[in-house]
């Protein structure tokens, strides 16, 4: 990671992250912030208290003369996993947190928010130098979480009889196109994070930039819709184990699924849980939370395969900045992926609508090195039992998608807004 701008930068990015974590908070009552529906999900002031425990602790804690905690307590209770910080609450029983409640915590995002303006305000020229990266971490840091207090708001309503809407917003028809593919050449390829191409901020994990060998291969032009999964399901994709990984069948058996996360079946009609309500599942918009299991088993079924990270980003710089520029990304409020429009020749619904599911294990780079400290717990300490994904999802925020991205779950995991991206080997250069 690196990052070079002034003090005066640095403050501006600071409090529009910050004021945007409350915007996505504001709709959201204190009960509804306290509620945690599954281990993997966490409470919303949670969310808000842990993202500002991260400034005061990496930032505050080590720089601030005289430095004080806003509460003993709030350590212990807002130390996601940081072992080289201390003990901390329990992840699974964040929602018993009933005190602090959501007010308190906005209390304690107003002392961490003048402590920080202030030191930035005072930072001599050296420290601001010394402090940019660590400081730029906690904006991205903070963005991850934004992501996430939606991601979890919505399995919280999910869980609601009453099913309540986060944000009423009407999505704008449109329609998907026939699915098309665009084929790369492969051979040696550069991936990793590069400044000139993705801005000066990575996380750890994006570095070092290294060569890989590609063989030539084709990627889907777009994501999978509901359309074309419920033909996976016609077809009986959920029953059959021959489509399917060994754990991924044990799952689809434990857990009775039988379609992606949110969806319901009434009187023979599909219904989606969304972020502004449940409504029928229309079929030319991409689909979303299935596992990667899922994932694997319909690119299995449709006689295809999930790209590997490589062949997504060497491909997506090969689309170069012309995709990111309508990306369904959270600054668009839809909530949710929208259908891709007819094909125009790019690679399209690249970043935004569903973070991709890749066929790549979360590993280290060759030469990764994490940053020395606490610190350098924030990602290369997850890189086992991981699959990565790309690109971002409809609630990512504006700022926060690049190339080089690496998003990161468990296999099994349906609760994040997660899609189908297909591949394919190929034996010619550039077509589509
Ligand atoms: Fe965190």
């Amino acid at each position: 990671m690196s990052v070079d701008i002034d003090v005066t930068t640095l403050l501006g990015r600071y409090d529009e992250v910050r004021a945007y974590t409350e915007r996505l908070a504001a709709p959201l009552s204190p009960e509804d912030q306290t509620v945690q529906s599954m281990p993997d999900v966490s409470p919303t002031k949670w969310h808000r208290a842990h993202v500002t425990w991260f400034f005061e602790t990496f930032l505050l804690a080590e720089n601030e003369p005289d430095f004080a905690p806003f509460g003993d307590q709030y350590w212990f209770l807002f130390n996601s996993y940081y072992e080289g910080v201390g003990p901390r609450h329990s992840r699974p029983m964040r929602g018993m947190i009933s005190r602090p409640g959501a007010r308190d915590v906005g209390r304690y995002r107003g002392n961490v928010d003048d402590r920080m303006r202030h030191l930035l305000d005072t930072l001599d020229e050296g420290t601001h130098v010394k402090l940019a990266p660590t400081i730029e971490l906690g904006f991205h840091h903070e963005q991850q979480h934004q992501e996430l207090l939606l991601m979890d708001i919505k399995h919280v309503f999910s869980l609601n009889p009453l099913l309540p809407a986060y944000a009423g917003h009407t999505l704008v028809g449109n329609e998907s196109g026939p699915l098309g593919w665009k084929a790369y050449e492969g051979g040696l390829v550069e991936i990793g994070h590069d400044p000139t191409a993705d801005g000066g901020f990575s996380f750890d994990n994006e570095l070092p930039r290294h060569q890989q060998w590609l063989l030539p291969y084709r990627l889907s032009d777009r994501l999978v819709t509901n359309g074309e999964w419920m033909e996976f399901i016609s077809d009986d994709g959920y029953c059959r184990p021959e489509l399917w990984l060994s754990d991924g069948w044990t799952r689809v058996n434990a857990g009775g699924w039988t379609a992606p996360l949110y969806w319901t079946e009434r009187d023979g009609i599909w219904f989606e849980h969304t972020l502004s309500g449940t409504r029928p599942v229309d079929r030319s918009v991409p689909v979303c939370h299935v596992s990667h299991y899922e994932a694997d088993a319909y690119a299995t079924w449709a006689g295809k395969r999930l790209p590997t990270e490589a062949e997504w980003e060497n491909a997506a710089r090969l689309e170069g900045d012309s995709t990111t520029d309508l990306a369904n990304l959270a600054d668009q409020q839809t909530w949710h992926p929208r259908a891709a429009g007819l094909p125009d020749g790019r690679l399209r619904q690249l970043f935004g609508d569903c973070w991709e599911w890749t066929s790549s294990a979360y590993l280290r780079y060759p030469g990764f090195q994490p940053a020395p400290g606490a610190i350098g717990e924030y990602n290369g300490k997850f890189m086992s039992s991981q699959m990565v994904l790309r690109g971002g999802c409809a609630l990512t925020s504006l700022g926060h998608a690049r190339a080089s991205y690496r998003n990161f779950f468990p296999p099994a995991a349906r609760w994040p807004l997660t899609g189908v991206r297909l591949a394919d080997h190929a034996t010619t250069g550039y077509t589509t």
